[in-house]
């Protein structure tokens, strides 16, 4: 029989007591993202996607943010909410393909296409959403390309999530060579095992996935887009070509439907980095809240503010 809450020993059900008290204590929200371990998002405020995340963070009336997550979705929350005492329990959680890009890369890439509009992938740098026009998540990207006036966009920095775009959109873009090594190290080969093993399953894909990995999905999708695709299909059976966490929340919300990984192989190492007990010091000893330089706080949030009026 499957079983969905994490299987939790003494000391984890000691830890999380501590953190439930510590939380009440500092008035703190705990969020998480769909990728975190499952011990994390049995425990957490809100879980959900990249945008789902940022606009809780920018409303919740919380003093104090512990984020589960990775660093770029800490500094959005501290972006969207600067008075607040944001926290990333575990610092070095960093996102790779966010450091594909740094603010004088994009710079580069603005001078060189003076006449196009500029959106960045929330998975990015504070210094990096500084420079951008708009921001955007997965869950978002296309409609916010298309409410731009210009023609021409320079798309950063996921080349996949650009493609992705470009095929669905009239305007041309501009993509920049970034990729997800958890997402684009996924081949073909992966789906057509997959769909050798359970042929009925419907394929769902995350848009940072290749252009052929896509092209033979179902439906492509952001994280929570996935959660309520798997809800609302008449289907029983899912191949989820995305991070492993998601599969924590598809199984715990579809009792009677089955779901399997794309690959194994599909686990974002920073993204798991963060332990209860990181959570339980963060809240304890509130250390090295993230901070984001004013100047580049006041227009990386013009972005980000633009993307959350956009949907
Ligand atoms: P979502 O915006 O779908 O949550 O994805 C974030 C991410 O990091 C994908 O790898
Ligand atoms: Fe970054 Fe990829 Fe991990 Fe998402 S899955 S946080 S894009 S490295």
């Amino acid at each position: 029989m499957t079983t969905f809450a994490p299987v939790q020993s003494p000391a984890g059900e000691q830890l999380a007591s501590r953190i439930a008290r510590l939380k009440t204590a500092r008035r703190a929200v705990i969020l998480a993202h769909n990728y975190q371990p499952d011990e994390i998002q049995a425990l957490a405020d809100h879980t959900g996607d990249s945008l789902e995340l940022a606009r809780t963070a920018a409303r919740t009336d919380a003093e104090v943010i512990a984020f589960a997550g990775v660093r770029f979705m800490a500094e959005s929350a501290k972006i969207l909410s600067p008075q607040k005492t944001v926290l990333l329990p575990v610092p070095e959680a960093g996102c790779p393909l966010a450091d594909t890009i740094s603010a004088e890369d994009l710079a580069r890439a603005r001078a060189e296409h003076p006449d196009a509009a500029v959106v960045v992938y929330v998975n990015s740098t504070a210094e990096v959403k500084a420079l951008a026009d708009v921001c955007c998540t997965s869950a978002n990207a296309l409609p916010v390309v298309n409410s731009l006036p210009q023609s021409e966009v320079i798309f950063a920095p996921d080349k996949n999530l650009a493609h992705w775009v470009a095929r669905h959109t009239a305007k041309r873009i501009i993509p920049w060579p970034g990729s997800c090594c958890v997402h684009n190290n996924i081949t073909l080969r992966a789906v057509t095992d997959a769909a050798r093993l359970y042929p009925e399953a419907k394929f769902m894909a995350h848009p940072e996935c290749r252009p052929e990995v896509c092209d033979r999905a179902d439906a492509v999708l952001s994280t929570s887009q996935m959660l309520r695709y798997a809800r609302a299909e008449t289907a029983g059976t899912f191949i989820v070509g995305t991070e492993i966490g998601l599969l924590y929340r598809l199984r715990r919300e579809n009792p009677g439907k089955q779901f399997y990984p794309l690959s194994s192989r599909m686990v974002c190492r920073n993204m798991k980095l963060t332990q209860l007990h990181h959570l339980a010091t963060a809240l304890e000893t509130l250390p090295h809240p993230v901070e984001v330089p004013e100047d580049v706080r006041i227009r990386a949030v013009a972005a980000l503010e633009r993307m959350l009026a956009v949907t």
